[in-house]
């Protein structure tokens, strides 16, 4: 028999989704795992872009993104190991820059990376964004960020 899984992609409702977010979290970042307020103030600044991937049984991926002023910044993408290299964080990605996008004042979308995590430059550079600097001691243990950019289609025809 054909094993079939359905993976929703919905906006999140923190209350429901908190306890399995945390586990994904940590089970995903370890030490640099997002505490319960980080996620409680990117749901207050970003609930419109703040979405869970499910399977029937379980949550296997999120996306946390916000607008302020004309830029949109990902703050956070993870999908469950067992999930990966299904095109889950590739989806959580494109439904979350096309909500910022409908800002209309939007005029670019930025993030931070590890320098070393490949899989998620990877994911990035296929949807657009571009290395626009490295800061030096990003992170707690020490490691450069690479700061990335996507830039906004202007959303005005020529006269
Ligand atoms: C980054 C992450 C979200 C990607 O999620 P995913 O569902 O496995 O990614 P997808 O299957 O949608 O892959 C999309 C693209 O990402 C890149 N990618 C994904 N996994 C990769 C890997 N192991 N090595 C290299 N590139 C990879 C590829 O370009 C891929 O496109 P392709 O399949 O056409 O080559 C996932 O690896 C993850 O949760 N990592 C840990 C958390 C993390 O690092 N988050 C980012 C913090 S800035």
């Amino acid at each position: 028999m054909q094993n079939t899984t359905t993976i929703t992609i919905q906006r999140s409702v923190l209350r429901h989704d908190l306890r399995e977010l945390l586990a994904l979290e940590n089970l995903v970042f370890e030490n640099d795992a997002f505490p319960v307020q980080e996620f409680l103030h990117l749901y207050h600044i970003g609930s419109d872009t703040f979405l869970v991937a499910r399977t029937e049984h379980q949550l296997i991926g999120y996306i946390s993104a916000y607008a302020e002023n004309d830029t949109g910044y990902i703050a956070s993408i993870a999908v469950h190991p067992d999930h990966r290299g299904n095109g889950i964080g590739r989806t959580l990605l494109r439904v979350a820059m096309r909500i910022l996008e409908r800002h209309p004042t939007l005029t670019a979308i930025q993030l931070h990376v590890r320098q070393s995590n490949k899989p998620a430059i990877h994911l990035y550079q296929k949807l657009g964004y571009v290395t626009i600097g490295i800061e030096t001691n990003y992170y707690a243990d020490g490691e450069a960020a690479l700061m990335m950019t996507h830039t906004i289609q202007s959303k005005t025809s020529p006269a």
